[in-house]
């Protein structure tokens, strides 16, 4: 048993910086356990905020948003563990925090079905033309009682749906598919556990054959290296004219430019987007110009529940590291290599 001195010593609470107010739920648990500080506004601190908060603190609580880099880790030579409140980590540079001994949690799990309801939200947003039908009745366009061409959209019932990106968030989207009667074609580098493929009637397939054969188009990989503009013109020229692009996972999988080339001179149906390569996306973004594209904020996890339980996660993940255990979502398992749990504490 090795000794914790923030156990033993009850006077010495770690220091949290937190990024921004989280719900309540994850809150309130933070600011019994530790010695918190939390940037009051709705935006995020600047990083030089984030650098000057960072000189004094055990550990940092972020959101996507908040750029966590070299140059952080420079500036906090007490700062141990990195809590951020998303699955998606690709603003934290882990390698670097790794090497330094610094680890690094995420909120995986509790938000898959709320995200995967929300790329269901955008699938069939697009394809019925919700959005669109809004406005026409909102403005007035709406003169005429009905009309057998008004507002045409695609079905969904019985069409193909190709998921790149078959981990938890993907499958959940595919699970859903099976009541819309839908062929399921997935790729990934690693194949979904036979006994879900069975259940699910997927196959997998390459990404050109899945580009050309689908009739949406879902991503649900996370951003890295390989995944960076994955979607790309070569991409969205196989796939066919009335087919749609769905993405909630992270903006820069899809190269904008190609994408608005694509639905301007019709190669694609449409798209709709929950994340863009710039958040918030500029105005004069010309994809929001474009009638056939659903967008939306980044808002897939964004349910009352699911919110507060992520918040929970990283207060439970903070708690567990400060008592000396390995925090139950480390994305970084080789950080324990460098600075073991016995040597923190
Ligand atoms: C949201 O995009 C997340 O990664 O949780």
């Amino acid at each position: 048993m090795f000794c914790n001195r923030y156990l033993v010593n009850w006077m010495a609470k770690p220091k949290v910086y937190v990024t921004r107010e989280l719900p309540e739920r994850g809150m309130k648990i933070i600011r019994e356990r530790f010695e918190a500080e939390v940037w009051p506004e709705y935006g995020p601190p600047p990083k030089e905020t984030i650098i000057e908060k960072a000189r004094d603190v055990d550990a940092l609580v972020t959101l996507l948003s908040d750029k966590i880099d070299a140059e952080v880790f420079d500036a906090a030579p007490k700062l141990k563990i990195v809590a951020q409140m998303a699955v998606g980590f690709d603003n934290i540079d882990v390698g670097e925090a790794t090497k330094r001994g610094i680890y690094v949690t995420n909120t995986p799990g509790v938000l898959t079905e709320t995200t995967a309801d929300f790329a269901w939200a955008l699938l069939m947003a697009v394809a019925r033309r919700v959005v669109e039908a809004d406005r026409y009745v909102r403005t007035g366009q709406w003169k005429v009682s009905w009309h057998p061409s008004m507002l045409l959209g695609r079905d969904v019932y019985d069409a193909t749906l190709g998921i790149v990106g078959a981990g938890r968030i993907g499958t959940a989207v595919a699970r859903r598919a099976k009541g819309f009667n839908m062929k399921i074609l997935y790729y990934d580098v690693v194949p979904m556990p036979p006994e879900i493929e069975k259940e699910l009637d997927a196959k997998r397939v390459d990404l050109d054959t899945l580009f050309k054969e689908s009739d949406f188009v879902s991503i649900h990989v996370p951003l890295i290296k390989e995944t960076y503009h994955l979607v790309n013109e070569e991409k969205l020229r196989l796939m066919k004219k009335t087919a749609y692009l769905i993405n909630n996972s992270r903006g820069p999988v899809v190269d904008e430019k190609a994408l608005y080339k694509a639905l301007k001179e019709g190669w694609i149906a449409g798209a709709a987007l929950d994340v863009f390569e710039q958040e918030p996306t500029p105005m004069d973004n010309p994809l929001l110009r474009l009638d056939n594209v659903v967008v939306a904020p980044h808002i897939s996890s964004a349910s009352h529940e699911t919110r507060s339980r992520m918040a929970e996660m990283v207060a439970e993940n903070l708690v567990a590291f400060f008592e000396g255990k390995q925090p139950p979502n480390l994305v970084n398992p080789d950080v324990l290599k460098v600075r073991p749990l016995s040597r923190l504490f």
